[in-house]
């Protein structure tokens, strides 16, 4: 057991696995720094405590209903955990700094929130509580956020399909069609989100990113010229917490790795959209023929609601997986992180949500991007431009042009030219987690920039 150093964290995650996931992953690296953790959550997607027997844990009441708490509509769903959350929230963290001032148990040192929610660093003013945020995606949609006004200025958005192709020429490489723009009929919804998101970061003590310098350097420097408080980029966050650390609101399947124990090295490719995304019932046709055309092993999780017909796994997968004859596996939720560090993985078909991003990276494996909404066209146009460790599925949904790029990702020269260029992101991703290393050092600087107000 590691020293205890009598000051506790209250984390405050929004309630949504790509954000649950960093933010108790980033619950574990404090609490080995010495910090006590309480998780002050929603009753809507409460992570389970169990799986973290070293936090304590407190629900609030956010009062959403079934129908409410659907993911059909994140900008509405924000908007409602906003309003619903802020005075739940404001009466719990009293409660927890009342209850904790001058006991025997160890104080309140700082809350950190998800850049996300807008009210918490003014609770946090009114209590006199420091607060600071954790931003779950990269640097580079976070600076693209932070401009947005600008790319609104200048007409890029909101986004419309004849100009998605364009080039935006004070972002290179981005193009129009990579801004996160939700809803072209409703604009504005997004753009209060980002804004709230800006005004949120430019109110607290610090931010927190899931990321790492080697990576995302001069997003950085960017970041740092357009806000005043200080970066902690000390990701990535996953490498950092083993593989005991999950905190899946749905149960992992692990046949699956069982089963990616009998397929060769490098040969199989993992296909998940996260745990938002959702494809029609054609677009889920196209998928499986296209992964049957490939003729390559695939891994394929179709989580509950993700086809649009909730029972499709039910329905169609026995067929189609006796029509390939057993060389697919399907399930409804995967151990990623692990399925990623698995040898027989060979490339990651992802939605280029930031988490599934990094974790691809840091087990360097290249990606075939199919990003859907949110940041997700930043991070994929810089996995595939920047970075160069993956394809964009160009051309669209459509059987023969998935087959084709699954087999030019596992089979061709370029493939393994992306894997050669993923393995050296790997190892720097690994690097900067050892002593010395920048993420090992923004830790650091974390912990003092914490401490130091107390
Ligand atoms: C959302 C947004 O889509 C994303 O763009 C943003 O950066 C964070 O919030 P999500 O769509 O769920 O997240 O994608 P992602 O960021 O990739 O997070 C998914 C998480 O679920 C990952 O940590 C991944 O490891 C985990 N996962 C996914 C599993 O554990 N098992 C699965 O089968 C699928």
């Amino acid at each position: 057991m590691n020293q205890r150093n009598n000051h506790r964290l209250v984390l405050f995650p929004l309630p949504f696995q790509g954000h649950i996931n960093p933010m108790l992953q980033l619950g574990r690296i404090l609490y080995a720094r010495g910090f006590s953790i309480t998780i002050l959550h929603t009753d809507f997607n409460a992570p389970n405590p169990s799986s973290h027997p070293h936090f304590a844990f407190r629900s609030i009441a956010d009062g959403l209903n079934q129908p409410q708490a659907s993911a059909a509509d994140i900008p509405g769903l924000m908007s409602l955990l906003n309003a619903r959350c802020a005075s739940p929230f404001e009466e719990s963290l009293r409660e927890i700094v009342m209850s904790l001032q001058g006991g025997e148990a160890a104080p309140v040192a700082g809350l950190i929130s998800d850049a996300m929610f807008n009210f918490t660093c003014g609770v946090a003013e009114r209590l006199k509580v420091r607060a600071l945020v954790l931003r779950t995606g990269g640097a580079a949609s976070l600076y693209v956020y932070s401009i947005y006004p600008i790319f609104k200025e200048k007409g890029y958005v909101p986004v419309y399909g004849s100009r998605s192709q364009e080039a935006v020429k004070e972002f290179p490489p981005l193009l129009v069609g990579d801004i996160p723009a939700e809803d072209p009929k409703k604009p504005e919804a997004i753009f209060r989100i980002l804004d709230d998101m800006v005004k949120t970061i430019n109110n607290s003590g610090g931010v927190i990113l899931n990321t790492f310098e080697e990576l995302d350097h001069q997003n950085l420097v960017s970041l740092q010229e357009v806000f005043a408080v200080p970066f902690f980029p000390i990701g990535p966050s996953h490498k950092r917490c083993g593989a005991s650390s999950s905190s899946s609101l749905l149960a992992e399947d692990r046949s699956c790795i069982s089963w990616l124990d009998e397929q060769p090295p490098r040969s199989v490719i993992y296909v998940s959209f996260g745990s938002i995304a959702a494809v029609s019932e054609t677009e889920t046709l196209e998928i499986s023929l296209g992964l049957a055309c490939s003729e390559q092993p695939f891994l394929w999780v179709v989580r509950p609601g993700s086809a649009h017909d909730p029972e499709w796994l039910e329905k169609s997968p026995s067929r189609f997986l006796e029509a390939l004859k057993g060389r697919g596996k399907m399930v409804k939720w995967a151990p990623q992180t692990e399925v990623l560090a698995h040898p027989a993985v060979g490339a990651f078909w992802t939605h280029s949500g930031w988490n599934s991003t990094l974790e691809s990276i840091s087990e360097g494996v290249p990606m075939l991007c199919m990003p859907c909404f949110a940041d997700q066209g930043v991070n994929a146009r810089y996995v595939s431009d920047v970075w160069r460790v993956g394809l964009h599925l160009n051309g669209g949904l459509e059987r023969e042009n998935i087959a084709r790029a699954i087999k030019r990702l596992l089979v061709e020269r370029e493939g393994e030219e992306m894997r050669e260029r993923t393995l050296v992101l790997k190892e720097k991703a690994s690097a900067c987690l050892r002593q010395g290393g920048s993420s090992y050092q923004a830790l650091d600087a974390l912990v003092n920039h914490i401490l130091s107000s107390t």
